[in-house]
């Protein structure tokens, strides 16, 4: 996720830019970067660092333009770096563009475009797009970068201008957001509309697939396929600012419990990564997953889909690893350290200590350029895009279909499972953002739900092998956030002790999926029953409503509903669940 932007009217663009900028921040701060034309040329000007660090380094604000494009970056290819910062040039100096999204195709774009004698100056992905309009134009802007957006495979919001066509900014979208702001003699170009709001509550939402011209004066919007004008819809935008920038949310745990269909699907996007790395994994005699709290849970998740295929993996609390366990390890380990940010104290030690002691280090990890990513021999990044909440929840959905995908690589890759049978996991799994989606739209039913259960005092989780991760994840999200008591328990060890603490007024979630364990756990949840605990069941039939799904990926569904369910408990006792007590979002101290 990134944040771009575009203006083009009379007053002077540059200031307009970093000031739309610092209101998409929220979609990624690793670097910045501005381009505006000057003097028949465009002049660029970025950098690593966040929007106002780069802004106060930058001279681009003492020149006069009224017309340009601007990013705010979320490394997702290359490092955050000066390099990597859009907006990015062609050869020539003549195309100027910034994109939010990923071009998938890129590495065979790159070999053909320097075979042909364009010089790549970065690791992005992005910089393909202006040598391509380069390498495509034939005297004509627009023609140039249709042809090129037909070239391209994969995700993309675009904004580019031509140092030849200085009234106009051209822009694309597909899968990634692009909104146009309409003013009077100026219009402006962003990700989202925070970045307009200050300025016009008018506003364009282009569609998948549509392409346009943007002139101070007018906006012309096409589809991309036939090239026929569009006759677009102009919204007024009710929300204020602090609204918006949640995309209408009340809070940002929210909107990124809402974008778990998307990091299901993105996490998809590392598949060929994941393959290659899955190559080298199953060569290693054991394998730790390292990682704290929601991560280590997601851990758990992919070492029991290891299990599942007859392959060992031990997951351990980082804090508890770099004590311990590293005394075990050696060069015939692999290590694979989860991780959200990528720079959690503990992790990182962890990772350190087995690095000296010869083992080989993956990192699952959404923030592309962290200090975990630069300590790794591989790194599988997770592309689940800013996580602003302190509570993790998009994330820990990413982690958990990564490390599922890694784990049904290495089982191909022993030999363990067929390729008609991964091939009907990953089926299932490109299903999977529609169904987690129809649990999205039962929003209403889980927040009353949770209404009916916010003077609980207590609450036990119960879940078995794949879902007792699932089980964990929920109570730690009700903890960290309602500041309400819950455990989880494998549904087996109930009747080891817990059950001494059921009874009347104590509520019991159960995560049931549909599989060959279902009878076991039907008769936890009877030991239950029969204490007049309160009994609510994540389920196909139950009172979370979860839609039918293979075993091996219920995780990554039934997890929704609890996420939910903790935001809803979490607001309904009045409590902001974006920015819980006594924590941070990265803990960078042991
Ligand atoms: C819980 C939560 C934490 C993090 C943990 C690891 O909602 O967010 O438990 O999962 O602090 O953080 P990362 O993944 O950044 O290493």
């Amino acid at each position: 996720m990134c944040g771009i932007a575009g203006y083009i009217g009379e007053r002077n663009a540059p200031g307009i830019l970093f000031d739309m900028l610092k209101k998409l921040e929220y979609r990624g701060y690793d670097s910045a970067g501005v381009a505006c034309f000057s003097g028949g040329k465009v002049i660029v000007s970025r950098g690593k660092g966040k929007v106002d660090e780069v802004r106060k380094k930058s001279r681009i604000t003492e020149i006069k333009s009224t017309v340009g494009i601007a990013h705010t970056r979320w490394a997702t290819h290359g490092e955050p770096s000066d390099e990597n910062s859009h907006p990015h040039s062609d050869c020539t100096g003549q195309f100027t563009v910034c994109h939010n999204g990923i071009v998938e195709n890129y590495k065979e774009i790159r070999v053909e475009l320097s075979n042909r004698g364009h010089k790549f100056l970065s690791q992005t992905d992005t910089e393909v797009i202006p040598h391509l309009i380069e390498e495509l134009y034939s005297g004509d802007f627009e023609t140039a970068f249709v042809s090129m957006l037909k070239k391209l495979k994969g995700s993309f919001a675009l904004v580019a201008v031509d140092s030849n066509s200085p009234d106009r900014i051209l822009v694309a979208r597909k899968e990634s957001p692009l909104i146009i702001g309409v003013g009077k003699g100026e219009n402006f170009i962003a990700s989202d509309t925070p970045a307009v709001l200050a300025d016009t509550k008018k506003v364009i939402i282009l569609e998948d697939m549509e392409y346009g011209i943007v002139k101070k004066d007018g906006v012309l919007i096409k589809r991309l396929d036939t090239g026929i004008p569009v006759d677009k819809e102009v919204h007024d935008i009710k929300w204020d600012v602090k609204a918006a920038e949640k995309d209408g949310y009340d809070h940002y745990m929210l909107k990124e419990i809402f974008e778990e269909p998307a990091a299901v699907k993105n996490a998809l996007r590392g598949l060929e990564n994941i393959t290659a790395t899955a190559k080298k994994l199953s060569k290693y005699e054991r394998i730790y997953i390292v990682a704290c709290g929601t991560a280590s849970y997601a851990g758990q998740v992919g070492r029991y889909v290891f299990e599942r295929y007859g392959i060992s993996a031990e997951v351990v609390i980082a804090s508890e690893f770099r004590y311990s366990t590293i005394n075990t390890v050696d060069k015939k380990c692999a290590v694979i350290a989860v991780s959200q940010s990528g720079e959690t104290a503990d992790t990182l030690a962890s990772v350190k200590e087995a690095k000296n002691r010869g083992a080989y280090i993956i990192s699952v990890v959404n923030a592309v350029g962290s200090s975990l990513t630069r300590m790794t021999d591989d790194n599988i990044y997770t592309y689940s895009g800013p996580e602003i909440a302190v509570a993790s929840t998009k994330a820990y959905v990413g982690q958990a279909t990564t490390l599922t995908l890694l784990a049904l690589s290495v089982a191909k890759e022993k030999g363990k499972i067929t390729e008609a049978y991964q091939n009907e996991i990953l089926d299932d799994l490109y299903a999977m953002p529609d169904k987690i989606n129809s649990i999205l739209n039962s929003r209403e039913k889980i927040k009353k739900l949770a209404a009916e259960q916010k003077d609980c005092k207590s609450f036990f989780y119960l879940g078995r092998r794949l879902n007792y991760p699932t089980a964990l994840e929920g109570a730690l999200k009700l903890k960290e956030i309602s500041y309400i008591h819950a455990e989880a328990y494998p549904g087996g060890e109930l009747k080891h002790g817990p059950l001494a603490l059921l009874e009347k007024g104590v509520t019991v979630i159960a995560v049931c999926p549909n599989d060959d364990l279902k009878e076991k756990m039907e008769s936890n949840m009877q030991e239950a029953r029969a204490r007049k605990a309160t009994l609510l069941r994540v389920a196909e039939d139950g009172e979370f409503t979860v839609p039918v799904c293979d075993p091996v990926l219920s995780p990554i569904l039934y997890v929704v509903p609890l996420h939910l369910f903790a935001y809803y408990l979490s607001t309904s006792k009045g409590i902001d669940p974006d920015k819980p007590r006594n924590l941070a979002k990265s803990v960078t101290v042991e």
